[in-house]
């Protein structure tokens, strides 16, 4: 790097980079934010503020095309990603997208592809792979802890819009009502898909799913207003995995429980982990242990380099875990980390498999991956 710090350019000044995205930069001292840019430009100019950055914009076409930056950071909302991502990506840039990239997963395969040659890196915004139990975890899984896996079982599940009330925000209004649009299986789903996959080890081989729609009318924020909204607020798949695993994924946010409501669950020949990353009395996540001479599930302690410097199980969950992801993702660009995990291509398997999922639902049937490029 030619540079003593990276320099970073945040797209989008919402909820999501004011709670995790800003702060976890600004926690890791090999970089700085150098600029943050929203179209509603007083909402870039009071991140600007409140987080003390240098400089505020509203033309995002303006950030990417800088020669001093080195990583952007998309977090506006997901219909944008793909657009902007690969722009940045085009200017020469590092590039961090919060989910999905794309929302089928061809374009996110495309952009992957883009990175490869130009020798960039990527990462999506895969909060939970990032937690310091899912992490510890896989270091288990990777030593040998669970033997061969059998049984994968995921949940992201809580609350946020049981109350038809709160406003919706990521949705198509113009949309057919007589057709389910994907929503919890996406926003939801990624993450543990992700985790699935990565814990297993191995790939879907084949999906069932189904989705339904417990709340029919919502206040959506684009309109202000009531409105018949046919979304996937629930979902249930399930997978045989490549390797011959089997596993169930539920996602849902009218299923009553706390935030961010992640639970990873592995069984296999020699042991079983599961991993609670479910905000609950002011404890961020919990994980637990047991060994077929030794059944009953014991609290493991995380270690502490799996956390960020300063961070505890006391620490707010939305802080906490991005500011490991940050950190992972400077690790793999400045300090050669040698890899780069969950980059736009795990992007892309989980994008086939929510592609797939919604294809096994809506035609009523098994199916098989990957699927056709
Ligand atoms: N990984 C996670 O755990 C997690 C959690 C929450 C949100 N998210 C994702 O983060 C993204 C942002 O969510 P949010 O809750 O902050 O949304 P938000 O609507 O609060 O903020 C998005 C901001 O982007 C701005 N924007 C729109 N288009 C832009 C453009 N072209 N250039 C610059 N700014 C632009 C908007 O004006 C808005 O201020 C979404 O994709 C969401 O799904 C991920």
């Amino acid at each position: 790097m030619a540079r003593e710090k990276l320099r970073v350019g945040v797209l989008g000044a919402g909820a999501w980079a004011m709670a995790a995205h800003i702060p976890g930069w600004q926690r890791d001292p090999r970089c700085e934010v150098a600029t943050v840019c929203d179209v509603v430009g007083d909402r870039a100019k009071e991140a600007a503020a409140r987080f003390d950055i240098p400089e505020a914009q509203r033309d995002w076409e303006v950030v990417v095309a800088r020669k001093d930056l080195d990583v952007i950071d998309v977090v506006t909302p997901s219909a944008t990603h793909h657009e902007l991502a690969v722009a940045a990506l085009t200017a020469g840039k590092h590039v961090l997208c919060e989910k999905p990239v794309a929302y089928d997963f061809r374009d996110t395969l495309a952009a992957s592809e883009l990175a490869r040659r130009k020798g960039l890196l990527t990462k999506l915004g895969f909060t939970f792979r990032y937690t310091p139990g899912v992490q510890y975890a896989k270091a288990l899984i990777d030593e040998g802890f669970v033997g061969q896996p059998f049984i994968f079982n995921g949940y992201e599940q809580n609350s946020q819009w049981l109350d038809p009330k709160t406003p919706l925000r990521q949705v198509d209004h113009t949309a057919d009502s007589s057709v389910l649009q994907t929503s919890s299986l996406e926003g939801y789903g990624a993450p543990i898909i992700d985790i699935g996959m990565w814990w297993v080890g191995a790939g879907y081989a084949s999906t069932a799913g189904a989705m339904r729609n417990f709340i029919p009318e919502r206040m959506v924020r684009a309109t202000g207003r009531m409105m018949r909204m046919n979304i996937d607020d629930a979902d249930i798949h399930l997978v045989e995995y490549a390797n011959g695993a089997l596993g169930s994924i539920q996602t849902s946010f009218v299923t009553i429980g706390n935030y961010p409501g992640v639970e990873a669950r592995i069984y296999g020949s020699k042991g079983a982990i599961i991993c609670r990353a479910v905000e609950e009395f002011g404890v961020a996540e919990t994980i637990k242990s047991a060994r077929p001479d030794d059944v009953e599930f014991k609290p493991l302690e995380i270690p502490a380099k799996f956390y960020p410097a300063g961070g505890s199980p006391r620490e707010s969950w939305r802080s906490l875990f991005y500011a490991n992801l940050i950190r992972d993702f400077i690790d793999e660009i400045v300090a050669g980390a040698g890899r780069n995990q969950g980059n736009f291509e795990d992007g892309a398997r989980v994008q086939e498999v929510i592609n797939a999922v919604e294809r096994s639902y809506h035609e009523r049937r098994w199916v098989d991956l990957p699927l056709p490029r």
